[in-house]
């Protein structure tokens, strides 16, 4: 017990003169365990595009291009659709400062729309497939138009 104090009270000084800095904060939470709320990683826009959306895309792209043949196609369909929906919830997450409220009605419209491609997928059925896919593509674009200057702006 004695021994616990002698060393607590500079312990804590020294907690004391770091208070505000980065690694005081990263300190912090890490005595605190991991943050339980979900938590974005530390990347900017470009790489989580990049990272998380560009390869289901382009693997739908060409997926989508004519009706899947056998249920292994469909089921890569659904995975893609999957992803790129749950990406949608991530998008929420990393709300940039200025419209937010736009981008938030996109991310959301983008989610709602790879759901709806991920239902088709699971039904088999390539008419409604290729129209929620068109629609998210929509949604997809239209972001990318007001927070990217239209670059990147996909084709089905
Ligand atoms: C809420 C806004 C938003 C939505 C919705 C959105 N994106 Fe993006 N996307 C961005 C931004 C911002 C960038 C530009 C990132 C950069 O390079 O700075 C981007 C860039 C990209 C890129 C280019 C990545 C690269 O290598 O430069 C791809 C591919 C992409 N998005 C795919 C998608 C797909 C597919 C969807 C829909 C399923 C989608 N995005 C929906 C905001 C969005």
């Amino acid at each position: 017990m004695r021994a616990l104090s002698v060393f607590a009270v500079p312990l804590a000084l020294l907690a004391l003169a770091h208070t505000g800095s980065p690694e005081a904060t990263a300190a912090a939470q890490k005595d605190k365990g991991p943050a339980l709320a979900p938590t974005p990683v530390d990347t900017n826009m470009h790489d989580f595009m990049e990272g998380v959306f560009q390869a289901p895309y382009r693997r739908l792209k060409a997926a989508m291009a004519a009706e899947p043949k056998d249920a292994p196609a469909w089921k890569a369909i659904r995975s893609d659709a999957l992803i790129l929906a749950e990406g949608g919830n991530l998008l929420l997450l990393r709300k940039p400062a200025k419209d937010a409220d736009l981008w938030a009605k996109w991310s959301a419209l983008s989610r709602d729309a790879g759901g709806d491609l991920f239902k088709a997928a699971k039904a088999k059925d390539y008419p409604a497939a290729k129209k929620a896919y068109e629609a998210m593509l929509g949604h997809c674009n239209a972001c990318h138009k007001k927070f990217e200057d239209g670059k990147h702006i996909l084709a089905p």
